[in-house]
């Protein structure tokens, strides 16, 4: 692909903060204007491996010719949007992920993930008639209100805090204080403590949980922990939901839960799910799913968006889903081989620095933590993790044409457009930056 430089005007000031989403801002600011396969180009020309994938979404890479396809096929075939009454397409899409997803007996759509879990959280209410929401510290399930709190607090937030106990509610967000619900609570996650003694009260809707949490870098479970918390849940009434928007699809077709083998009630996702296009899914078991349609009006969980279910959206997930359902095989071992080298690589590189550093990759997942062990929670990552240096690395990488997101701990994605090629040029730059890295 010619990437000739494409300098454009802009006018910062028309835009609140100068970039749309927040959460996007990065230092020194950049604008991009093209992405392709493993790669997206800034005005500038420049080129970058980009291992951000849009906080992770591409699995299969910037404009995947098959999803692009899938989205130009539905414009051409006049699939609008009706706004009433049911379409093929999201027949079609449906029964492609109850059919994937060994949990999901329903599901419903909508354009993001968190809506999705907006809708999740609300039907384990209704279901339960209980209002209690359990979520981990260190875990993102979307910015509502609900749930938004408790994310990458500094290592004071935890000074007194023993293993066993909730945490104080901290939000992520201004403007949300006075709607805090009653009702929230922060635990560590894999701290089985923390969970049973609210779970316990007896009170507790959901248990809404990353089956891995990967807001954070790479933190997985210890062994049982899951398990644990499906059986905590089940004895107590409680809904025991997944957040796999950024787990799902990218470690299998079936999800987190496929190889956990661990059953939700509920489960969210997102993401992956249409490889970039805005797409988000509420699954589960009938039994709660059924809450929208409810016979007793005052008993029905409210889901509606006019964008739901939008044409082109879910011919982007109707052709992601059958590609990861028809090359499955090639398209995960890939991604695990090209996991493997990138691991296998770093560690090597990184083995020779007189600092402490540490891998943790699940399949295409992956990140650096500049501590000595493998972390199990956020306020072990607060605590021991050198995030002046990591965002230093990774501010390094992307003067170099790596690009990694600059902010501490956030996750590597490889996509399937991805090579070996792709990764070995990755870790030549890596040794490169590192002779220069303090
Ligand atoms: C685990 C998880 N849940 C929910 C969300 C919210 O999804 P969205 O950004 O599509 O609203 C995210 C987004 O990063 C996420 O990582």
């Amino acid at each position: 692909m010619s990437n000739p430089a494409e300098r454009v005007s802009l006018k910062p000031e028309s835009i609140a903060g100068g970039v749309m989403s927040l959460n996007r801002l990065i230092d020194p600011m950049r604008v991009f204007v093209r992405a392709s396969g493993a790669y997206m180009w800034d005005d500038t020309g420049k080129k970058y491996i980009d291992y951000h994938a849009a906080f992770a979404p591409y699995l299969l890479g910037h404009a995947d010719e098959d999803v692009n396809q899938a989205v130009i096929d539905s414009i051409r075939r006049n699939e609008s949007l009706m706004g009433a009454g049911t379409t093929p397409w999201e027949h079609e899409i449906a029964d492609l992920l109850v059919d994937a997803v060994p949990y999901l007996e329903q599901v419903q759509l909508t354009n993001s993930g968190t809506e999705a879990v907006a809708f999740s959280v609300r039907l384990a209410r209704a279901a339960t008639e209980r209002n209690d929401i359990v979520f981990m510290q260190g875990g993102y399930n979307g910015w509502m209100d609900s749930v938004a709190f408790n994310l990458m607090d500094p290592a004071a937030a935890f000074t007194n805090h023993q293993s066993g106990d909730e945490h104080s509610l901290r939000p992520i967000s201004a403007g949300m204080h006075a709607f805090t619900p009653q009702g929230a609570h922060a635990v560590e996650y894999n701290d089985r403590d923390a969970v049973q003694a609210v779970v316990e009260t007896g009170k507790v809707a959901a248990v809404i949980v990353e089956p891995v949490l990967q807001n954070i870098g790479i933190v997985k479970p210890l062994p049982g922990y899951l398990e644990f918390l499906r059986e905590l849940c089940s004895a107590h009434g409680t809904l025991l939901i997944f957040d796999e928007v950024k787990t799902g699809f990218r470690h299998a077709l079936g999800g987190y839960q496929s190889i956990c083998k661990v059953a939700p009630d509920l489960s969210v996702f997102g993401k992956a799910a249409a490889n970039g296009y805005p797409l988000g899914v509420v699954g589960g078991k009938a039994e709660y799913m059924a809450f929208c349609c409810h016979p007793d009006p005052s008993r029905r969980v409210l889901i509606a968006g006019t964008y739901n279910a939008h044409p082109f959206v879910v011919a982007a997930a109707t052709a992601t889903v059958r590609k990861l359902k028809s090359r499955g095989e090639e398209i995960y071992t890939h991604l695990e081989q090209l996991g493997e080298r990138m691991e296998s690589g770093l560690k090597s590189l990184f083995s020779s620095m007189d600092y402490p550093t540490t891998i943790v990759r699940v399949g295409s997942a992956f990140v650096v933590y500049f501590m000595d062990h493998e972390p199990t929670n956020w306020a072990d990552i607060a605590r021991s993790n050198d995030a002046e240096r990591d965002v230093r690395y990774r501010k390094a990488l992307i003067e170099n044409g790596v690009f990694h997101f600059p902010v501490t701990t956030k996750q590597g994605s490889i996509s399937f457009a991805h090579s070996k090629a792709d990764i070995d040029e990755t870790l030549s730059i890596t040794e490169d930056v590192l002779k220069r890295l303090d």
